[in-house]
């Protein structure tokens, strides 16, 4: 064995090559033949998305990588199947045009948009089991594999979700891209996508505010000539899905030759990541991700260090393409400022371009009242830093990776409305981390704005003094 932690990538791979390598995360399918059976059926399923929008998607991305756009990425930590309707998808979505309209105009730069959507269904659990009074039974992994319920039959690791996780996917991609391209997406409705919640919300004047200054602009371009309806590229935005790849079994069914280009892509979605605790250099999970071409992210967490990271790079991006690796940073508000700078070094000394973006959730993850919550303070906290860090190194602080929904939840507290740890109780809805509720995402997206603000002044100061 030992392909990995190869620094060319020349050696050969197959979309089964994993299985060969220790798997950390995986469930144990009790029932083999089903689970063979399953990965075959989904083995003759339509591709969900296709390679030339991942390489749309990488080539965007290669544009953060450079500092000449930002990435907004964002969604549930866990969809599921009891929630699928068009009203929790439209919101989701809505929020997140906001969210990106908002950054767009602070930054004066395109905001590359992924949704954590259409297939974001299995989840690592730093411990295998849970334990509720006394009785001890798996734990959940995600709809994708077994279910929430807390008995011995719905935690049994199901292949026949694994079908169902694939329609649901197909279904949702096919709303989404109906929303993205059928006139939704476009500007004149900046006001329209503003939730009935949200109006009444500390945000809703500074989004309106926004709003109107975008009209102003529209009216302005009709007024010569330019219009949704001369420019159908103004009616229209481009948006992609994104999930971890933890269901190896499930990726490997769904990754196809491109005929275009003889390579191959993962097509459960445009852009997969890597988890935080499955990316062992030496593992199955990198062995995978280093065979397909889309676009691919890296949890970087407290326990990566700098050589590791730079093993994993060479693995997972040989020829140093811009666009290729995201590097989706997650320490905690108190740990981040030890562990940033040294990776940030490292890729600078090694000249790698890479996107770093920053996931300000999994870091700041706290137990109160009961329940597993975020504050909105901790989480900005390490936003903050996170760019203070790239300015101070010289580097671009390129996106934000954030858990959000659509939806009016209760599950972290702070930000405007100043959620308690009383007030958590009241619509706690998630089946895994607790998500940034509207509100509280169209309030981060402002702040984050400012931050881009500054940031994008400073680099032009800096640009222009290293011109003189
Ligand atoms: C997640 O993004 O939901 C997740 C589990 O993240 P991490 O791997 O960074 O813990
Ligand atoms: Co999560």
């Amino acid at each position: 064995m030992g392909t990995n932690g190869n620094t060319n990538g020349k050696q050969a791979w197959s979309p089964a090559g994993w299985r060969s390598f220790p798997v950390a995360q995986v469930p144990d399918y009790p029932d083999k033949a089903l689970l063979q059976s399953t990965e075959a059926q989904l083995a003759s399923f339509p591709p969900l998305v296709f390679a030339g929008e991942a390489r749309k998607l990488k080539r965007a991305l290669g544009k953060v990588a450079n500092g000449e756009a930002f990435l907004l990425q964002g969604g549930d930590c866990a969809e599921s199947f009891a929630e699928h309707s068009a009203n929790h998808i439209r919101d989701f979505f809505r929020v997140f045009l906001q969210m990106s309209v908002v950054l767009t105009f602070a930054g004066r730069l395109p905001v590359v948009k992924v949704g954590r959507i259409a297939g974001q269904f299995a989840k690592p659990r730093s411990s295998p089991v849970e334990n509720v009074g006394g009785v001890e039974l798996p734990s959940y992994r995600g709809d994708i594999i077994n279910g929430t319920d807390f008995t011995p039959e719905a935690r049994i690791p199901d292949p026949r979700r694994q079908v169902e996780a694939y329609r649901q996917s197909a279904a949702t991609l096919n709303l989404v891209r109906a929303f993205a391209s059928g006139g939704y997406a476009n500007l004149d409705n900046a006001h329209r996508w503003m939730l009935g919640f949200v109006k009444d919300s500390p945000q809703s004047g500074r989004y309106n505010e926004l709003a109107n200054r975008i009209t102003e602009a529209l009216d302005f371009m009709r007024a010569i000539g330019i219009s949704a309806e001369t420019h159908i590229e103004m009616q229209t935005t481009d948006f992609y899905t994104s999930h971890e790849a933890l269901l190896l079994g499930y990726e490997e069914a769904l990754t196809r030759v491109d005929s275009t280009t003889g390579d191959w892509y993962a097509t459960s979605g445009h852009m997969l990541w890597i988890g935080d605790r499955t990316r062992q250099a030496d593992h199955g999970h990198v062995e995978f991700f280093r065979g397909i071409k889309n676009p691919v992210g890296l949890k970087c967490g407290p326990s990566l260090d700098p050589d590791g990271l730079i093993r994993l790079i060479d693995t997972l991006n040989p020829e140093n393409e811009a666009g290729r690796l995201t590097l989706i940073c997650r320490f905690g508000s108190d740990k981040i400022g030890d562990h940033l700078p040294g990776l940030i070094r490292a890729v600078e000394r090694e000249g790698r371009k890479v996107v770093w973006s920053c996931d300000p959730m999994h870091g700041n993850t706290v137990s109160l009242a009961g329940y597993k919550t975020r504050p909105f303070d901790r989480i900005l906290s390490e936003v903050r830093d996170f760019f203070r860090i790239h300015e101070a190194e010289g580097t671009y602080a390129g996106g934000i990776h954030l858990e959000m929904t659509g939806k009016d939840v209760t599950e972290c507290t702070g930000g405007a409305k100043a959620i308690t740890a009383e007030g958590l109780a009241d619509r706690y809805d998630t089946a895994c981390d607790p998500r940034l509720n509207a509100e509280q995402a169209i309030e981060m997206a402002f702040l984050v704005a400012d931050l881009v603000k500054h940031e994008k002044a400073a680099r032009g100061e800096g640009v222009a003094a290293a011109a003189e």
